[in-house]
């Protein structure tokens, strides 16, 4: 069974046994997920309060810290983090209390609308004292509590609370005047309750409780629980009682974390769609037609005056860039080049004022980009990140910046972080394309409904995992593969390539269809697949031509082509279909059959996929 899509991680305890040693035990387990910091809160026994700590760093740290204490307690909550609004930082760790710490919460998730929230909540009197989004959340419970209309209890004042919440959450919280129980919703974000003798845990992973049961319940979205040592209670919003059904886990721990999927990478291939929403999430104001970035706000004026565009990064990074470059030209029709890291901080850069260089990372710690950031600002461009991890030294560095919000990525081949960068670069080129007016507004309306459609038309793609497994296995006895592609298409070949040779160890090689006759087309025979990219496009024809040009040479096609296309069945000797979709979109969607194909390959022959031989998940080193 697969399940969803999480990125920090959440455990709670109650019953009759110590619940600190099984929450931080549980937290441990969630740390694979992200491990920026770290905290808890429990009633104590001794006090009969509840007492608290967070800090940055991993759970260890967290240990340190409480090993000085002697707090005892049966109720607990905890978390670990992984940033994604506010750096890691001990005042930004959960759990968040309310102004009078009453009451401590611990989320997963993001809260869209937590500016606005935030702005009402502090005109109301409320201090805050973080920069996430979550702390919004323990404020408005709050309020609800307090309000004077009667609401005493916590799941009473919750389900209020989140009517105004626009955004995702699993979440958990305990309160000094509502003691002995805890309360957990979710809508977006996983929860699950595990049932014990006169105990029950929560958590966003099965992986934190397999130890401690198999008997689980799972929350579904605007569902609440109640839980007491004696007892579990789940709601709606409404606060309807709801009898649900106990599942059994037959994982192991291992599977849990992976979430059932064999590899962390075919987990990530999996959760493409949802980090592409992610991105997305909140910045797509789909009413005017209009991007809104809030890494961006405060340099309006700035990106006005910016004349030219210089992309930098590594690796898949690069090649995400190599779409941006596209994207910043038909869109926001600025020049834009780009740049290998690694070349660009040796190669004399002639770049200054009135140039942005964009700097595209997963990990943020990648020693080339990070140079090449250094010498960027140095030279006085405007520097831009796009990171998927908050706090990390590139989004710390740059003047300013969008995260990929794609979620903790383990799997040393990337594949889902490349979705979010493609996502996130035509999200920033449409806000700049926004304040130029360089882009018809019908094709703006064409753009961004589109977007938002990607991510389903990515689910139907990953449908096809069966199809794609068993042409891995026809295509499995050779060693040398060409992909190839035009425009839009030519950076996804590359990708595909690189994907294939860093896992399965086989030569690939991407290639711009229009090139294999300058050179490449003479390795051609029976032995040398080509990985055809031709969804119907400006340039299909064309494509089409360099595929007959392979053929006659006695090469076999694997074609990537738009459902619907009959020409290219009689010409390839095998096809994977993909959704229609606007041209500029479709490496979204080309790409998945292409690290399907790659992780099948590599998985076939037994290869250790997460870790390749060679490879380091980030290159910290120049
Ligand atoms: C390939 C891969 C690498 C990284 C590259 C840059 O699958 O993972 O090529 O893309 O090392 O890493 P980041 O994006 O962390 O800077």
């Amino acid at each position: 069974m697969f399940y969803n899509y999480n990125m920090c991680g959440i455990v709670g305890y109650i019953g009759k046994k110590s619940a600190l040693p099984i929450v931080l035990e549980g937290l441990k387990r969630l740390e694979y997920r992200g491990y920026d910091s770290a905290g808890v809160a429990l009633w104590d026994q001794g006090s009969g309060k509840i007492l608290w700590e967070k800090t940055t760093g991993r759970v260890a740290a967290l240990e340190t810290r409480l090993s000085e204490k002697s707090w005892e307690s049966h109720t607990a909550i905890g978390h670990t983090r992984w940033a994604t609004h506010g750096k890691p930082s001990d005042k930004n760790s959960h759990p968040h209390a309310d102004c009078a710490e009453n009451i401590f919460l611990v989320h997963n998730g993001i809260v869209e609308n937590y500016a606005e929230l935030k702005e009402a909540l502090t005109r109301e009197g409320h201090v805050f004292r973080s920069e996430t989004d979550t702390e919004v959340l323990v404020h408005l419970v709050e309020r609800e509590l307090t309000m004077g209309n009667g609401k005493v209890v916590l799941e009473d004042a919750l389900p209020e609370a989140l009517r105004h919440v626009i955004g995702t959450f699993g979440l958990a919280l305990i309160s000094k005047n509502d003691p002995g129980k805890i309360v957990v919703a979710r809508r977006g974000s996983p929860i699950i309750l595990g049932l014990g003798e006169k105990e029950y845990l929560i958590a966003s992973d099965a992986s934190a409780i397999v130890e401690h049961t198999k008997n689980v319940v799972y929350l579904h979205d605007n569902e609440m629980a109640v839980l007491t040592p004696e007892d579990l209670k789940i709601y709606n919003f409404s606060k309807k009682i709801l009898n649900k059904s106990i599942d059994k886990i037959d994982w192991d721990l291992e599977s849990a974390q992976k979430g059932g999927y064999k590899h962390f990478m075919q987990k990530e291939i999996f959760e493409g769609p949802e980090a592409l929403r992610n991105v997305l999430r909140g910045r797509i104001l789909s009413d005017i037609g209009k991007v809104k970035l809030g890494g961006l706000k405060d340099l309006e004026k700035k990106l006005k005056n910016i004349k030219r565009i210089i992309i930098t990064a590594c690796g898949t990074s690069y090649y995400s860039g190599l779409i941006g470059k596209y994207y910043f030209e038909e869109f926001a029709k600025i020049p834009a080049s780009v740049e290998h890291a690694s070349e660009f901080r040796y190669g004399n850069p002639a770049i200054g004022e009135g140039d942005a260089v964009i700097l595209i990372s997963q990990s943020g710690e990648t020693a080339d980009t990070l140079q090449a950031l250094r010498e960027a600002k140095k030279r006085g461009a405007l520097t831009l990140g796009i990171v998927n991890t908050v706090g990390s030294t590139i989004a710390r560095e740059s003047d300013a910046g969008v995260y990929n919000h794609a979620g903790p990525e383990i799997g040393v081949a990337s594949t889902k972080a490349f979705i979010s960068q493609v996502g996130a670069l035509s999200l920033i080129a449409l806000y700049f394309a926004g304040n130029r007016g360089t882009l018809p507004e019908t094709l703006v309306n064409k753009i961004l409904p589109e977007l938002k459609l990607m991510p389903g038309k990515m689910e139907q793609i990953l449908k096809k995992d069966k199809e794609i497994k068993k042409l891995a296995k026809k295509y499995l006895k050779y060693k040398n593969f060409i992909y190839f592609g035009r425009k839009y298409q030519f950076p996804v070949a590359m990708e595909g390539a690189l994907k294939l040779k860093e896992i399965s160890y086989k030569h690939a090689e991407g290639y711009a269809a229009g090139e294999m006759k300058h050179g490449p087309i003479a390795l051609i025979d029976e032995n040398f697949p080509v990985f055809a990219l031709v969804p119907k496009d400006a340039v299909y024809e064309k494509t089409i031509s360099n595929i007959e040009e392979i053929r006659a040479r006695g090469g076999k096609i694997i074609a990537v082509a738009t459902e619907g296309d009959e020409k290219i069945k009689k010409l390839a000797d095998d096809v994977v279909f993909i959704p229609e979709t606007l041209e500029a979109l479709s490496p979204l969607l080309s790409v998945i059959p292409l690290q399907l194909f790659a992780y099948h390959t590599a998985d076939l022959l037994g290869l250790d996929v997460d870790k390749p031989r060679n490879l380091a998940k980030s290159v910290t080193v120049e």
